[in-house]
C-alpha cells in the first residue's frame, strides 16, 4: 500500500515525529527509528549547503536531495519543503516546481511557509493532487522582517496566526507546522484543528514533534533554544576523521590485508 498524507494523524495517545533529513543514508536511518514523516527542508542551506540562510537553496536542490531521501526509504512519509520564491510569484511556475517534487523527486507532499498568500494556492496543489503541509509563526524565508524571533506573541499577531491555521486547514492542509510560538498558542491551535499540528519550539501539545536532523544528531555549531541534541556526530566525525589521517600518516593504512599482490606483476618493471 502506497503511504498517504491521510494515515498522518496523531492516535490521540503518541505524538507524531518528523525529522528533517537531507540524504539517503540519513533517510533510512529515519525509517529504521520509526520516524513517522521525513522533511526533506530547506533548512539544508543552513545545515548542509554553507549557507547563513535558507534563501539561497534552490528547487533542484530540494529535489535532489528529496530524491535521494525518497530512494532510501518506504514507509515514512516524505515531505519536500518549497524553497524561497519558488511559489507565490506565479501561480503556473509555482504548481510547476511542487509538482517536480512529486513528479522526479518521489516525494508524497509538499510544505510551504504559509501567510495569507498561500490559501488559494494551497488549495489549487490540493485539488491537483499534490498535498500540502501548512507552517506558520517563525516561518525563516522572513529572515529579513522577522530576524528568527519568537512569533505570535501578541494577542493580535496571535489570533492572525490562529485565523490562518484555520484558513489552511480548510483550503485543504492535510498538516501544519508551527514554529516558536508560545506554547498555549500552539495548544490552542491543536485543539482549533482537526489537521495534525507538529511543533517546533511550540511546546509538547501539538499533535507531533519536528527537530533539524543536525540538531538531534549533534553535528551542528550551534543550535536554536528550543532545540536539543541525542548525540555528538561532530565529535564522532572529527574522530573518525582523524584517526584516518594519523593512520595514513603514521603509515598504518592500508595495512596488508587491504590490498593485494599480484605474483605475475613481480617482473613487470
Ligand atoms: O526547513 C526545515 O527544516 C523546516 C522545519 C524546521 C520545520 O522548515
Ligand atoms: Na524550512
Amino acid at each position: 500500500m502506497p503511504t498517504t498524507v491521510g494515515e498522518f494523524r496523531a492516535d490521540g495517545e503518541t505524538p507524531l515525529t518528523m525529522l528533517t533529513a537531507y540524504d539517503a543514508p540519513t533517510a533510512a536511518a529515519c525509517e529504521r527509528a520509526g520516524v513517522d514523516a521525513i522533511l526533506v527542508g530547506d533548512s539544508m542551506g543552513n545545515a548542509m549547503l554553507g549557507y547563513d540562510s535558507t534563501l539561497p537553496v534552490t528547487v533542484d536542490e530540494v529535489a535532489s536531495r528529496t530524491g535521494a531521501v525518497a530512494r532510501a526509504t518506504d514507509e515514512p512519509l516524505v515531505i519536500a519543503d518549497m524553497p524561497f520564491l519558488s511559489f507565490g510569484v506565479d501561480e503556473a511556475e509555482s504548481l510547476h516546481n511542487a509538482g517536480k517534487m512529486l513528479k522526479e523527486a518521489g516525494a508524497h507532499a509538499v510544505k510551504l511557509e504559509s501567510g495569507s498568500h498561500t490559501v488559494e494556492l494551497t488549495e489549487r496543489l490540493a485539488e491537483l493532487g499534490i498535498p500540502v503541509m501548512a507552517h506558520l509563526g517563525l516561518t525563516p524565508q522572513k529572515v529579513n522582517q522577522l530576524g528568527y524571533a519568537r512569533q505570535g506573541t501578541s494577542r493580535e499577531a496571535a489570533s492572525e496566526i490562529a485565523d490562518l491555521a484555520v484558513a489552511h486547514e480548510d483550503a485543504g492542509a492535510f498538516a501544519l507546522v508551527l514554529e516558536h510560538v508560545p506554547a498555549n498558542l500552539a495548544a490552542r491551535i491543536t485543539d482549533d484543528l482537526s489537521i495534525p499540528t507538529i511543533g517546533i519550539g511550540a511546546g509538547k501539545n501539538c499533535d507531533g514533534q519536528v527537530l533539524v536532523a543536525n540538531d538531534v544528531l549533534g553535528l551542528g555549531e550551534r543550535i536554536p533554544p528550543f532545540a536539543t541534541s541525542f548525540g555528538d556526530l561532530r565529535g564522532e566525525m572529527e574522530n573518525a576523521i582523524s584517526d584516518y589521517v594519523d593512520a595514513v600518516e603514521d603509515e598504518e593504512f592500508p595495512a596488508d590485508e587491504h590490498s593485494h599482490v599480484e605474483s605475475d606483476l613481480d617482473d613487470l618493471y
